[in-house]
């Protein structure tokens, strides 16, 4: 199929390319030059496994295409899928301006009869506004069908995600519409579920906001369980075995990041709070994420005292691992407290270091060694969970640190081999080794 891919952030990148990898016939579109011309010359703007070589394939393949030209991208398409931003305006709610803008210019330069499909995540009732919009400016004489498609992927996986997704979710008013789209995706062997269009948009806030749900849920069991003396990976393994609950998002830690959860569970409040609904439950699951990272830096003045001047070593600060994404990190909290409590902080991590300096400028000293992190320092915090975090050998805090004491945001390291080497070792809703 002709398809066409408005932005080219995380979502509308690696949609583009795979769908050019199954065989379709790709144009993706982003206003901003320069990254096109990145783009078409093979480069990936982003970090994610796979992509780039997939990418530079597609290109040479001739059934992948970059531009920043509307006329040329919106020209004879048979589909056409927006997947630009919808930041956090102030208030919580998603900005559509981009959403907007795209579909001004889908009206005006559409040339055949197209189907628009949404995959950026909006509120309920976008894709009817969309098509009223579209509508108001196209050519009286081209029939344009508004079809939502929400989008599941997860940095790190993308590729993985979208051609071994749990489910594909095809929300239309118009049942041929919504079939041309499920042809669409019809080589990536993935479970269809046809909805409603506003069913459609509400399953992905839904989600998310279950996903995030189940966060900040283990992350309060946690913090009892350090109370009351039991341990959060046996009591998340237990209950995990229920298949009702499910094993998986039971992973206690400083609290979730990232571009999603923190902006999509916001929008779902307003959303509700739009049709005088409050979402009390919602809101304090985001109440417990933000407090979540304080809480170990509380735990660590009450054992160290103040860390005013103590040399300290934030390792990891990437939301999460296998991305350079710091958007709403947790990690990032803890440094913000640390350069603010007066700490001289040295942090590491494996590809985000880059995109760190952007946010924490010259408050920090940026390290490429977990080693180089912590020689001589006092404390050291694990913010991300990172592979080389998670297998450095703990026996080398002891060797480096001033005085070895670990608070593990992520509980890299067991409890045994804290006890064994010696080191003062404090983390998420397990005992403290002291
Ligand atoms: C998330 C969803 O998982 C995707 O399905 C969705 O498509 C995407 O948002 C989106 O809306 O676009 P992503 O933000 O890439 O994907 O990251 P996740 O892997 O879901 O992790 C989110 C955060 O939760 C991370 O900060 C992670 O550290 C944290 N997390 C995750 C935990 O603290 N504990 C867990 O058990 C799992």
């Amino acid at each position: 199929m002709k398809v066409t891919v408005a932005g080219t952030g995380y979502v509308g990148l690696v949609t583009g390319v795979c769908l050019a990898e199954v065989g379709h016939e790709v144009i993706c579109i982003d206003l901003d030059e320069i990254k096109i011309r990145m783009l078409n010359s093979g480069a990936s703007p982003i970090y994610e496994p796979g992509l780039e070589d997939m990418l530079v394939k597609n290109l040479e393949g001739g059934n992948l295409r970059f531009t920043s030209s509307p006329k040329l991208a919106y020209n004879q398409r048979e589909v056409i899928i927006i997947a630009v931003g919808t930041p956090e305006n102030p208030d919580g709610s998603a900005n559509l301006s981009y959403i907007d803008s795209v579909s001004q210019d889908i009206a005006e330069h559409i040339t055949e009869e197209v189907i628009v499909t949404i995959k950026s995540t909006v509120p309920v009732g976008t894709n009817d506004r969309v098509k009223e919009l579209i509508n108001s400016r196209k050519p009286p004489h081209l029939q344009v069908e508004v079809v939502s498609n929400p989008e599941f992927l997860r940095e790190g996986s993308a590729i993985k995600d979208t051609f071994e997704g749990d489910r594909i979710v095809i929300g239309s008013a118009n049942q041929q519409a919504g079939d041309i789209i499920e042809d669409l995706y019809s080589p990536f062997k993935v479970p269809i579920v046809r909805t409603d269009i506003r069913s459609s948009e509400m399953i992905k806030y839904a989600s998310n906001a279950f996903l995030a749900t189940k966060i900040s849920f283990i992350n309060e069991i946690a913090t009892i369980c350090e109370k009351v003396g039991a341990n959060i990976e046996d009591v998340a393994a237990g209950i995990g075995l229920d298949k009702r609950i499910g094993n998986q998002f039971l992973q206690a830690g400083i609290g979730y990041g990232g571009s999603c959860f923190p902006k999509d569970t916001k929008a779902l409040v307003q959303l509700a709070g739009n049709v005088k609904h409050k979402f009390e439950l919602l809101e304090s699951v985001i109440k417990v994420n933000n407090n979540q990272p304080r809480l170990l830096i509380e735990k660590a003045k009450a054992i160290v005292g103040e860390l005013k001047g103590r040399r300290v070593a934030l390792l990891g600060l990437a939301f999460k691992p296998n991305t350079d994404d710091m958007r709403e990190s947790a990690s990032l909290v803890l440094a913000k407290e640390l350069i603010e409590s007066g700490s001289i902080v040295s942090v590491y991590d494996p590809i985000a270091l880059e995109n760190a300096r952007k946010v924490l400028g010259d408050c920090v000293k940026y390290c490429t060694s977990i080693d180089e992190a912590i020689r001589g320092t006092e404390v050291t915090f694990i913010g991300t969970e990172w592979k080389d975090i998670k297998e450095y050998p703990i026996n080398r805090f002891k060797k480096l640190m001033d005085t070895p004491r670990v608070f593990d945001g992520r509980n890299c390291y067991s409890l045994e081999e804290a006890v064994e080497h010696e080191i003062n070792y404090v983390s998420i809703g397990r005992e403290s080794v002291l």
